[in-house]
């Protein structure tokens, strides 16, 4: 199968996401495979590579068993199923919390090794010095704020975010940390539609929601939540565009019958010494 290379000056670059604010919402999905970047590539203006890839392709309990390698080898496959979206790469757990002197590494790997046009890193205030070195490298960076899986097992659990007076204040404050530590846009996941929409008031660069209202200047949802591929628990904030779960297993029982009842292959499936080419 031919494949269909990028080609980079048509993309949506992160200083085009960033300059959609306030406009019409930007349509953001994960991506993690290239049939899947190619399906989806035509009709969203960012795919994120995200590190829910490990959950949900991986089999891991938590987004924790994402690594660089991982993220760099999916990150790679939606590069070229993808031509024009803007590619943001998320940077797993360990590879940037250390010092910002470790996040530009693990940043400039990602990017080098990808080809995306910016990465994605959990944290707010205390990520600020990590997101800052990354920019001033050049390399445009998507915050995350709210929710943030990979503290899943220090929240204990996936908790909404902003429901006292104190997590509200320390969500502005991450909120506003993000943007002045230079990132294009953050997404902000499993907060109360009020402080999203306050938040999106006070910063100056896009909010993409997930469990955050339509007050954001865009969405994102997990592609395999929103085809109804997903087998483990889906988050409530999910809205099911398809039910492949159903496609896959009618199709697995169909065929499974089919061969126990010796009714596939077919005659159109065999080849023959007077049919068919040399080709499969
Ligand atoms: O990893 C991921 O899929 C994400 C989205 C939920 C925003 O970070």
């Amino acid at each position: 199968m031919a494949t269909q290379l990028p080609t980079t000056d048509i993309r949506v670059g992160a200083d085009l996401i960033r300059r959609r604010k306030g406009g019409t919402p930007i349509v953001c999905l994960t991506a993690y495979t290239y049939p899947i970047a190619r399906l989806l590539d035509p009709h969203v203006d960012l795919l994120l590579v995200g590190d829910s890839v490990a959950m949900v392709v991986h089999g891991h309990e938590t987004t924790l068993g994402a690594s660089l390698e991982m993220m760099i080898a999916h990150g790679q496959a939606v590069m070229r199923g993808s031509a024009r979206a803007c590619v943001v790469v998320d940077m797993p757990a360990r590879s940037y919390e250390g010092s910002a002197v470790q996040a530009l590494a693990s940043a400039r790997r990602i990017v080098g090794e990808t080809g995306c046009q910016a990465v994605k890193l959990e944290g707010g205030v205390d990520m600020a010095r990590q997101i800052a070195a990354i920019v001033a490298a050049d390399i445009p960076v998507m915050g995350h704020i709210g929710l943030q899986p990979q503290s899943v097992k220090k929240d204990g659990g996936y908790k909404i975010k902003g429901r006292t007076d104190e997590t509200v204040a320390a969500l502005i404050a991450d909120a506003l940390a993000v943007e002045k530590a230079g990132a294009f846009s953050v997404v902000i996941e499993g907060t109360i539609e009020t402080v999203a929409a306050d938040i999106t008031r006070r910063i100056a660069i896009p909010t993409i929601g997930i469990g955050a209202s339509d007050y954001c200047d865009g969405q994102i949802l997990v592609v395999d939540d929103m085809v109804g591929l997903t087998v483990d628990r889906v988050p409530k904030f999910v809205k099911q565009y398809a039910d492949l779960r159903s496609v896959i297993t009618h199709a697995a029982e169909r065929y499974a019958s089919e061969v126990r009842d010796r009714v596939f292959p077919g005659p159109a499936h065999v080849f023959s010494k007077t049919n068919g080419g040399d080709d499969a």
